[in-house]
């Protein structure tokens, strides 16, 4: 393949993704287009407490995202022999950090909103059925389409950071600046996990077969990642929004 053909393939797939992200930042202004209650905050930092920790299917580690991360850099250490080893190794322990950091926020930020700790032993619970759904979704993908798979996996994760871009917006009260400024610091951090995966993505993918077949996961999964976001929120899932997001019926979210 050409390097002008990758480059207008992986041009659209960003452009498709950028699409769902706006889809998901439209639910977020449909919830927090009006004042909230803590109970109704809580709701939504129950799940994403648990999506810090274990990552929804980003990882096929069972003990999660954090864990899938300690153990791998347990299992590389003073295995590098290039320097792209060396770099690999330096950014996952900064993601690792940075994910540990999102998980603090978000319980520090949810203890808040219900006067009551966050243990860890709760996390498992508060995962909701759109979430595991989407954890399946992720998981059968890794399990039936190997490499091709976990690059269409990264390439979704984070949702393009548009879920912090809105929620690092929201004010009016304690609990809501909070929240802006754990977004604020998250946002910075996801948007850069979603170019990264893009970035493999189009570095990894030689094809127009291959192109194809991650644009199909790409789409299940996002649209999957639509309904978890209406679900954190107690909205009803909008089947018919979410396929007109899917047919490109909505302006992508714009690059910052
Ligand atoms: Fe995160
Ligand atoms: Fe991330």
């Amino acid at each position: 393949m050409n390097a002008q053909r990758k480059a207008d393939l992986s041009l659209s797939m960003n452009e498709m993704g950028r699409r769902f992200w706006a889809g998901e930042a439209e639910i977020c202004h449909q919830f927090w287009g009006q004042a909230r209650t803590n109970e109704e905050q809580a709701r939504w930092l129950r799940l994403q407490v648990f999506k810090e920790m274990y990552g929804s299917g980003l990882t096929g580690n069972p003990g999660g995202l954090i864990k899938a991360f300690l153990e791998k850099l347990t299992d590389q250490v003073g295995k590098a022999k290039t320097k792209s080893d060396r770099d690999e190794f330096d950014r996952s322990l900064r993601v690792l950090r940075e994910e540990y950091n999102h998980y603090k926020l978000f319980a520090d930020v949810l203890e808040n909103a219900t006067n009551l700790p966050v243990l860890h032993s709760d996390l498992k619970d508060w995962q909701i059925a759109e979430d595991r759904q989407l954890q399946a979704i992720r998981q059968g993908i890794r399990e039936r389409e190997g490499q091709l798979g976990e690059l269409a996996i990264m390439f979704t994760e984070g949702g393009g950071a548009a879920f912090f871009l809105v929620g690092r917006t929201i004010k009016g009260d304690p609990l809501s600046d909070q929240i802006a400024q754990a977004s604020e610091i998250v946002y910075a951090d996801e948007l850069e996990h979603g170019e990264h995966g893009a970035f493999d993505l189009a570095n990894e993918l030689d094809t127009e077969e291959e192109w194809a077949r991650a644009r199909t996961l790409i789409i299940e999964i996002c649209e999957q990642r639509l309904r978890m976001r209406y679900g954190m929120f107690g909205i009803p899932v909008d089947e018919t929004r979410i396929k007109e997001i899917t047919d490109g019926k909505i302006e992508p979210l714009p690059v910052e």
